[in-house]
């Protein structure tokens, strides 16, 4: 970085003439956050926000944690990079440790750069362990950019680059606010989880490599599905030779409170995991863990990930692990998760905007819409709401086709102090978006 300072409007600038014009940008005047400190960053003028946003649901432990940065400092001074066709200490002790918090049997570990990496990954690992080729998804979903991930994703907000994968098909995900049925739980007998069996008979070879589902779906809404679904989801996969996969990568690492994963939230041990962002806590980290028997699936194939595995990301991983056990951040995400959702219950009993509260611990989402009847979404109000916490000192993401659906997924550290000022900059700004847009 030059010495100068750059303003806003020159970043902003810059970024248009030498960044691809798809790259996206929060708010109507855009900030420069400079700086970070557990569940709070800083612009270039000095003023603090909460990150209720979590820089995108990435920072799991807190910004800049005083219990990971020296580890991660010594570590680049010493050896940043070699590829693991070296052995280093720290792939492996990482990757035991992170065996030491799987569900179930999962144990075998692949290290990548990015969930879309991983997800890639998850997709060869069914391939070559099933010998099937097929795959189930969910409508709502999100399973990042590149060709394959995009293909998974049930968006089509995020499917922007035709053809696609072969062989991928979108089941209905558990939205019950928005019933793809028009049916209610548990009257539903959950229609929307057996319709796997009824994609994998009609629309497949019926044989299918596996089925990849986000536990809570993030860019999708915070669409939480009710306790039997996966279940189902599962059992179904299972009975016709897929194995059945959860992308954790943003519903892991304690963000759910109290588990470790999202999916074992719904009494179901998955085949394999996928993760990424939390599991670095603000580095380039991902990865894919399974059983020893699909793993043994590669056994004989060439796989590598340049920069995968790396002592740096490694001592990085390691460290977040470390940490969350230490201060048993996964308690707190529940505790202080606990205390948001009862503030934002109260706030929809005040608030017509509120639609719907859903999630579990620290992944949280409040659908808005402009007639509680009608549940038109409320997508301009959203984008209002957004530049009015901002003002106040509280970032906050947005989600779902609609955007709509507002995301609060602080870091795992927060406060009972900041889950209070979070519920008093809702209900302020709240009340201003009604009144501005004649919600009542
Ligand atoms: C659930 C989920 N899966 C996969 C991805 C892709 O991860 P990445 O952006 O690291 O490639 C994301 C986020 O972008 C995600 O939210």
């Amino acid at each position: 970085m030059s010495d100068k300072k750059l303003t806003t409007e020159e970043i902003g600038n810059l970024r248009s003439e030498y960044l691809l014009p798809s790259t996206m940008t929060y708010f109507a005047d855009p900030i420069t956050i400079v700086k970070g400190e557990m569940q709070y960053v800083y612009d270039n003028n000095g003023k603090r926000y909460l990150d209720g946003f979590s820089a995108v649901v990435t920072i799991s432990v807190g910004h800049c944690h005083p219990d990971i940065v020296p580890k991660v400092q010594e570590q680049v001074g010493t050896l940043q990079h070699m590829t693991t066709l070296y052995f280093h200490p720290a792939i492996v002790e990482y990757a035991k440790k992170l065996a030491s918090v799987m569900p179930g049997d999962l144990k075998v570990s692949f290290f990548t750069n990015s969930g879309c990496e991983a997800n890639e990954l998850s997709a060869i690992l069914a391939k070559n362990y099933t010998g099937n080729c097929e795959f189930i998804t969910l409508r709502h979903s999100f399973h990042g950019r590149t060709l394959m991930a995009m293909t998974m994703t049930g968006q089509s907000l995020w499917r922007h680059s035709l053809p696609y994968v072969f062989g991928v098909h979108q089941s209905p995900a558990g939205y019950c606010y928005r019933c793809p049925y028009g049916i209610t739980y548990p009257e539903c007998d959950l229609v929307c989880a057996r319709q796997v069996e009824e994609i994998i008979k009609y629309s497949t070879s019926g044989h299918i490599a596996g089925m990849l589902v986000e536990p809570i779906q993030g860019f999708g809404g915070v669409i939480c599905p009710p306790p039997e679904y996966f279940k189902i989801c599962a059992d179904i996969v299972r009975k016709y030779g897929g194995i059945f996969m959860a992308d954790e990568v943003q519903t892991g690492f304690g963000r759910t409170g109290d588990h470790f994963f999202g999916i074992t939230h719904w009494g179901v041990t998955p085949d394999l995991i996928a993760m990424a962002k939390g599991m670095g806590n603000g580095c380039p980290l991902g990865g894919v863990t399974t059983t020893t028997e699909i793993a043994e699936s590669m056994r004989g194939k060439v796989h590598f990930n340049t920069f995968g595995g790396n002592p740096v990301s490694m001592v990085q991983g390691l460290a977040v692990l470390d940490t969350i056990e230490k201060h048993d951040y996964t308690k707190n995400a529940k505790e202080r998760g606990a205390e948001l959702i009862e503030s934002f219950l109260c706030l929809q009993e005040k608030h017509p905007i509120i639609g719907e509260v859903r999630g579990k611990g620290l992944m949280l989402g409040i659908e808005i819409v402009r007639d509680r009847k009608t549940k038109e979404p409320a997508a301009k109000e959203m984008l209002r709401l957004m530049d009015l916490c901002k003002d106040r000192g509280l970032l906050i993401g947005k989600g779902a086709m609609a955007g709509n659906v507002i995301r609060i997924k602080p870091p795992l550290c927060i406060t009972k102090e900041d889950t209070e000022f979070i519920g008093k900059v809702l209900d302020e700004t709240l009340s201003i978006v009604e009144k501005e847009f004649n919600i009542a």
